[in-house]
């Protein structure tokens, strides 16, 4: 189904008196019909990452030495911190770390595990940190595994062993071993990706569109047939680079995957490096023009198919990442990003993305989930949560239910990139009588006053206002100081219609009961 926004190009020059406020502040005007449905948010889309990479894992997630960590290691102050982010769904082991991961090295006694040299990051892996440590996690967490396998130096074997251990019921060298490393029951793990991006020179075992899909074809057999309720996520082109062909990567690797993958994996990282403020906020403008390209090749793929398959979208790797870049940066303290206020607005106009395309994106993950371009940042003595916490925490606690196609009219700017881009970004989530509106005003100086109706229903009782806010738009928080937060407030409603004052650069989220 492909929905279209109504929208109008007006440039702030140009914007007419309904656009401008009694001060002369910028206005808007949204319409809201909790019938006009675009699709169920399934909650995986507030998924995030752990990859064996600098202080993830080794340091952040896990770290037997530390007198925060519980009896097997696991940071209780991370635990804590993750938990509040109710991740619905944990990629692990990776990203480019699992092109070159032997699982069968880290299960196990730990002290007997084989330390390797890593490829990926440059590193020395330890091992200590393996299938049983993740598993165990996801469940503490309360969250779905994601396991991406080895599709660069690994074969169709170690994937599909790896899903006989994890989910099989049978009695097998597998499952015995299983066994006697200490977990009789199968974990039934359900998804499971088929590499990680592939098409990237980068990658370990770098392939062709078409080596890739027959290879991987050859590997979802193997683990479709060893449990068929698996979940398997095909690496889609993550190349935007000059030269790439990130179109052509997905459909070639849709026509050998088309009856196998269950969703195509997509990843995007963003970056301010050009101190643009305006078109850094337009990022998501690019996103967007990703999804509904990808759509379209996925409709393509599956035309003409028997049955009716789905393949959906995994934007599996999403976030700002720019600074911390590099390959001089190879060793333990890497990709380490400190995020300000316009990240975290950046971060929320993904999200409201991903909402806005619930009928095809049903998993994304932030890439990642601790000190690695993170939400959350640790030292030995504690942590802090980054800017871009507070968005995906608010997403990933209320925006759930239906997502809304909202009738938006805001004013606009041009950026570099983009013309036409409307200063308030927006998505809407219904649930059961409950309304949530999520609001990034784009615009660095000036609040935007929006005034809501309701066609359907009627506002029922006060709107609990949470803003993500900061004194600047290059306001950072530390250990010890949080200058970018939730602040919370109270809105007044009055039937069908709701004015709300949304400061500059700010992230806002409404929540609201309805009724008819
Ligand atoms: O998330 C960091 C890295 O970015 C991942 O390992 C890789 O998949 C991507 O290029």
């Amino acid at each position: 189904m492909s929905i279209s926004r109504r929208s109008f190009a007006l440039s702030l020059a140009a914007a007419p008196a309904i656009l401008r406020g009694q001060n002369d502040s910028l206005r808007a005007r949204v319409k809201i019909d909790t019938e006009r449905v675009i699709g169920d948010i399934d909650p995986k889309i507030y998924g995030n990452f752990i990859e064996h990479l600098g202080r993830c894992i080794d340091g952040g997630v896990f770290d037997e030495k530390s007198p925060l960590s519980d009896a097997n290691g696991y940071r209780k102050d991370v635990l804590d911190a993750v938990r509040k982010l109710n991740v619905p769904l944990l990629r692990w082991p990776g990203g480019n770390f699992s092109s070159n991961y032997r699982w069968t090295d880290g299960i196990g006694p730990r002290d007997q595990r084989p330390p390797r040299l890593e490829m990926a990051w440059g590193t020395v892996e330890s091992n200590r940190f393996g299938t049983h440590e993740f598993l165990n996690y996801a469940a503490m967490l309360g969250t779905e595994p994601y396991i991406c396998c080895n599709l660069g130096t690994g074969s169709w074997n170690e994937a599909q062993q790896w899903v006989e251990y994890c989910n099989s019921r049978e009695d097998t060298a597998m499952t015995r071993l299983r066994k006697q490393n200490g977990r009789s029951e199968p974990w039934k793990v359900t998804y499971w990706g088929l590499g990680n991006e592939m098409d990237g020179p980068w990658q370990m075992g770098h392939r062709s569109a078409e080596d890739y899909g027959k290879f991987a074809l050859e590997a979802a057999k193997l683990m479709k047939w060893t449990d068929p309720s698996v979940k398997l996520i095909a690496a889609g082109s993550s190349n935007f680079g000059p030269g790439s062909d990130w179109t052509g990567w997905n459909r070639t690797v849709l026509q050998f995957l088309n009856q196998h993958a269950d969703y195509l994996s997509l990843h995007m990282y963003v970056g301010n490096a050009d101190n643009d403020f305006g078109d850094f906020l337009a990022s998501s403008v690019e996103l967007d023009h990703r999804l509904k390209t990808a759509e379209g090749i996925i409709d393509a793929a599956l035309s003409g198919q028997p049955g009716n398959r789905k393949i959906y979208i995994a934007w599996d790797e999403w976030n700002v990442w720019y600074r911390a870049r590099g390959n001089s940066q190879r060793g333990r303290r890497i990709l380490e990003e400190h995020y300000n206020l316009e990240d975290a607005l950046v971060v929320a106009t993904f999200l409201n993305s991903f909402v806005n395309h619930a009928h095809t994106v049903k998993i994304a993950n932030m890439a990642q989930l601790v000190n690695v371009i993170a939400p959350i940042f640790t030292s030995d003595q504690g942590l802090f949560l980054q800017t871009i916490y507070h968005p995906l925490a608010l997403f990933a606690n209320n925006s759930r239910g239906k997502a809304l196609e909202l009738f938006v009219e805001s004013p606009k700017y041009k950026c570099r990139r983009f013309d036409g881009v409307p200063y308030l970004d927006t998505s809407a989530a219904y649930d059961n009588g409950t309304l949530v509106l999520n609001v990034v005003n784009r615009h660095k100086d000036q609040a935007i006053e929006a005034e809501f109706e309701l066609e359907d229903k009627q506002f029922s009782g006060p709107v609990a206002v949470s803003e993500v806010n900061g004194p600047d738009i290059k306001s950072e928080n530390d250990f010890g100081k949080m200058p970018v937060k939730v602040a919370e407030r109270s809105a007044a409603a009055d039937g069908r219609k709701l004015r709300v004052k949304f400061a500059p650069h700010s992230f806002t989220m409404l929540k609201t009961k309805l009724t008819a």
